[in-house]
């Protein structure tokens, strides 16, 4: 395929077959949310009301897992070496086993870099099986670039951000699954920086990924089997100055006032107590109930 045949476009089709026919370190970052294996066949709210239009999602988990891990070593193949792919999923059981996304990732070729907890507050299947389970999970993977195995640092503004992500559900789209755009506008916004690259979604859905990545000014590549899905996000890239205040939002949180570098330098709180932090937070140390307790206490 040439570039002209996968850039700023949604093809359709598999994810893993087409994904085979790309060149090999095309692509600088890649955010996604495959199926999760809901398994059709049973009960429960998800089950019943979460279902896609052009396939079914009720593998063996043998076979689902297999697939996975197929489909990640393929876009492992066209990442460039130093790029990245963030990849959301979920803790799942069946009759008390429990899967969980690392039981497969350890077995693909990508460094795990991360695990970002997503708060997403909220979750529509309350059964009281366990309690309720209202975070997903995002994993940050990594190609090595020659033997460097940890990559670059991320800058401060966006590495401030901790490990856990508030954002409530997608609530205003169609599509059974989305992801809220604030998600995949942090991952593209924090890797590529002010750089300018290729961002891949191998299950784009409703498109949310590839909106991101247009407003932040990247070529994008999408991949979904459903027409109807496609129809949807394409019109939603034709219309993608309705988004732009909700990236705008997510990036305009990305500052920090002073570095980590310049908190030390000028002998600020540096997150770790040292000698002269600990005088200074003693100095700066407001009076507490029991300090009132023990000063009024004439008994
Ligand atoms: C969780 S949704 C992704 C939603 C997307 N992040 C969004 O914000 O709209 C998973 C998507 O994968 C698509 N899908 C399922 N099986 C697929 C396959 N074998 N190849 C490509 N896409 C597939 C579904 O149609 C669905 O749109």
């Amino acid at each position: 395929m040439n570039e002209n045949e996968y850039l700023n476009k949604i093809i359709q089709g598999d994810a893993l077959s087409i994904l085979k026919t790309l060149p090999d370190s095309i692509v600088d970052v890649g955010v996604t949310s495959p199926p999760y294996n809901k398994g059709e066949n049973k009960k429960g709210w998800l089950v019943t009301n979460v279902k896609y239009s052009g396939a079914t999602d009720k593998l063996p988990e043998n076979i689902y897992q297999a697939q996975q891990i197929d489909v990640l070593n393929e876009i492992f193949r066209i990442t460039k070496p130093g790029g990245s792919f963030f990849y959301n999923h979920k803790i799942r059981w069946e009759r008390g086993e429990m899967f969980h996304p690392i039981d497969w990732l350890r077995k693909t070729k990508w460094i795990i870099r991360q695990e970002i907890i997503w708060d997403r507050m909220i979750a529509a299947n309350i059964r009281g099986w366990r309690f309720w389970q209202v975070e997903e999970r995002i994993y940050w993977l990594y190609k090595p670039k020659g033997k460097n195995l940890i990559g670059e640092e991320l800058k401060p503004k966006h590495a401030f951000f901790s490990s856990i992500w508030r954002f409530p559900p997608e609530r205003e789209n169609p599509h059974p699954a989305p992801f809220p755009i604030e998600l995949p506008a942090r991952v593209i916004f924090s890797i590529m920086d002010g750089r300018k690259g290729v961002v891949i979604d191998p299950y784009c859905g409703s498109g949310t990924t590839l909106v991101a990545a247009k407003i932040l000014g990247h070529a994008f590549i999408g991949i979904e089997i459903s027409d109807e899905y496609i129809k949807y996000a394409e019109k939603r890239i034709k219309k993608y100055d309705l988004e732009v205040r909700i990236v705008e939002e997510e990036t305009a949180k990305h500052i920090v006032i002073k570095t980590f570098k310049e908190r030390k330098e000028k002998g600020e709180f540096t997150g770790r107590y040292g000698p002269r932090d600990l005088e200074n937070s003693k100095k700066q140390k407001k009076p507490t109930l029991f300090d009132y307790i023990a000063k009024n206490d004439k008994s």
